[in-house]
């Protein structure tokens, strides 16, 4: 009982985690000039590995600064700094895991 429980509860975290990148996420970014992939291939680019990009994603969210942003900076003046995430940090976590996943199988470096 307690192990079905914990499944439930598992898989209900995992259905949570993907509707929060979608809902949370993507649905604010939705319209932007910059896409959400183009981020994420800007971090690629300079992080290289998933975790050092899981990293500094993790710490952009939490604390977005013009000097840590990967925008340049007339684009920074121009669109502003995003305010920090309202996301706990196991919830960020598990929305940028998402994001991850859906760009590292589907995206082309350019
Ligand atoms: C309330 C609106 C909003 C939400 C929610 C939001 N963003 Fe953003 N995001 C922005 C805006 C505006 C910018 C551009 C300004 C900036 O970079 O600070 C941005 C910038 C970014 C960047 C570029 C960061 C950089 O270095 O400048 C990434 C990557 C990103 N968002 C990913 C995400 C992810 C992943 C989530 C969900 C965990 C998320 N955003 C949630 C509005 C939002």
């Amino acid at each position: 009982m307690v192990k079905k429980c914990f499944l439930i509860f598992t898989l209900a975290l995992s259905l949570e985690a993907k509707s929060l990148y979608e809902h949370h996420c993507v649905s604010c970014h939705d319209g932007m000039t910059i896409t959400l992939e183009k981020f994420f291939f800007r971090y690629l680019l300079k992080y290289s590995s998933e975790a050092e990009v899981q990293k500094a994603l993790f710490a952009y969210m939490k604390n977005p600064k013009a000097e840590t942003s990967i925008l340049e900076p007339w684009l920074i003046n121009r669109i502003g700094i995003k305010k920090p995430t309202t996301l706990n940090d196991k919830e960020l976590d598990a929305a940028l895991k998402d994001y991850w996943e859906q760009h590292k199988v589907f995206g082309k470096l350019k």
